[in-house]
């Protein structure tokens, strides 16, 4: 199956934003394209651009280009099931988020922050015709480790961003998924309060 014939268009109860019903998280990744710096630069900008409780913007991350010593460093902290298919992406960028305040106490708020910042990243990236697929599946403490963070640094996510190739380079549970419809609960279940 070609990936222009994948429907991965939300089905919604109204209408919204191309950009976020188009979105979505491949697993088909086109290992011959890389990005132009002006794209990295781009997405990163929109993340950035994120808003954050007090404007504290914690988070912080490393990009990583296909083919460099960093990417095999990230490759390294996947999880067995991304690691099967993630690599194939033009980059992947580690989400680290600090997890103190200046005077050393607990920042609870820092995941939720760097989440913000990281659907800005998203949905700039589906703008520019690429796509993202997040990634918790990772070694968090190994990458921390391999990537040198500081301490007060903790590592959320991996990001990868690219070019979609055909569904077809995909097998076993990865293609099963690239394939599969997507679905969310209904608002009748998400929205507890409120006459919608
Ligand atoms: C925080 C977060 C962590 C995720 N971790 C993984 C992961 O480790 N491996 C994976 O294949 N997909 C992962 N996903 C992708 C989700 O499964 C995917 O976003 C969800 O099924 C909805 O699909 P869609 O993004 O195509 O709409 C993650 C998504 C998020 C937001």
């Amino acid at each position: 199956m070609s990936n222009s014939e994948l429907n991965k268009t939300a089905v919604t109860a109204a209408p919204i934003h191309d950009l976020i019903a188009e979105r979505w998280s491949p697993r088909s990744y086109d290992a011959t394209h890389t990005l132009g710096k002006a794209e990295i630069v781009s997405i990163l900008e929109a993340a950035r651009w994120a808003p954050s409780a007090n404007n504290v913007q914690p988070w912080r991350f490393s990009v990583a280009e296909r083919g460099t010593d960093l990417h095999a460093k990230v490759v390294a902290g996947l999880s067995g099931f991304n690691a099967s298919w993630a690599p194939a992406a033009s980059a992947m960028i580690v989400v680290s988020v600090q997890r103190t305040n200046e005077d050393g106490s607990p920042r609870r708020i820092s995941w939720y922050d760097a989440g913000l910042a990281v659907a800005n990243l998203s949905l700039q990236a589906q703008s520019l015709g690429l796509y993202t697929h997040q990634m918790a599946g990772i070694l968090h403490d190994d990458l921390h480790k391999s990537l040198e963070l500081a301490n007060d640094l903790e590592v959320l996510l991996v990001v990868t961003v690219g070019k979609v190739a055909p569904a077809s380079q995909l097998q076993g549970p990865a293609y099963d998924r690239e394939v599969a419809d997507r679905t969310r609960l209904p608002l009748s279940e998400i929205v507890l309060h409120g006459n919608i």
